[in-house]
């Protein structure tokens, strides 16, 4: 498996985070370095996105920080020159994925039907975004799939919390969880980085509990 996304593996839970202000990456990245989650998935659904990954990514030189929401080439140019090592998008637009082969970056793109994941197989892909994971039937939707398709591992986001995480992360066709639990937006304008430090611990507790 490509280097960056057994790196996501190891760590287990990605952090998802929606900056409105790129002066909120510096004490975001310390938390989630401090917290025992060195990874974020910073979505471009702000105008801070492209500067918030530029200084997590030199601030943190450890930190494994790709970028979100992802949906056209040009913002993939855009989060690679600012040092994103990854690229997540809601679904799967071939157009974008075949640019993120071409040039090397690991994406894992959102699909939820067994036609999606073939599209994502047949474009080369053996890990997609399972999107949004618990409206679209959870942890018992993604066993059901996983089954035919034997080669395919798992990103789950959307609806994930500290009370369900645990689920997910047992069942060995997961390859890390999506969530902004811990890093939620009101908590980030608040400034509450000690809070955010705080449930990041929580979370990557949970990660070694469960895997170890
Ligand atoms: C998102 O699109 O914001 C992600 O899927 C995160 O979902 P969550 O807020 O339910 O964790």
């Amino acid at each position: 498996m490509n280097e960056v996304l057994s790196k996501l593996k190891e760590i287990g839970i990605v952090p998802v985070v929606v900056l409105d202000d790129a002066a909120d990456a510096e004490p975001l990245g310390k938390a989630l370095v401090e917290g025992g989650l060195p990874c974020a998935e910073v979505t471009f659904r702000t105008a801070a996105a492209e500067e918030s990954i530029r200084i997590m990514a030199e601030k943190f030189p450890d930190m494994l920080v790709g970028a979100g929401t992802v949906l056209t080439t040009e913002q993939v140019d855009r989060a690679v020159k600012a040092g994103a090592k990854f690229i997540v998008s809601p679904g799967l637009n071939p157009e974008v994925v075949k640019y993120c082969i071409k040039i090397g970056i690991p994406v894992t793109p959102g699909t939820q039907t067994p036609s999606e994941m073939e599209q994502a197989i047949a474009l080369g892909l053996d890990v997609v975004k399972f999107f949004p994971a618990e409206p679209a039937g959870g942890l018992k939707m993604i066993k059901a799939v996983a089954a035919p398709y034997v080669n395919l591992t798992f990103m789950p986001t959307g609806g994930i919390s500290a009370e369900n995480v645990r689920e997910y992360l047992a069942y060995n066709r997961i390859l890390a969880c999506g969530g902004s639990w811990m890093v939620k937006n009101d908590l980030i304008k608040a400034g509450q980085f000690d809070k955010i430090t705080e449930m990041v611990k929580e979370a990557a507790v949970i990660v070694k509990e469960i895997r170890g």
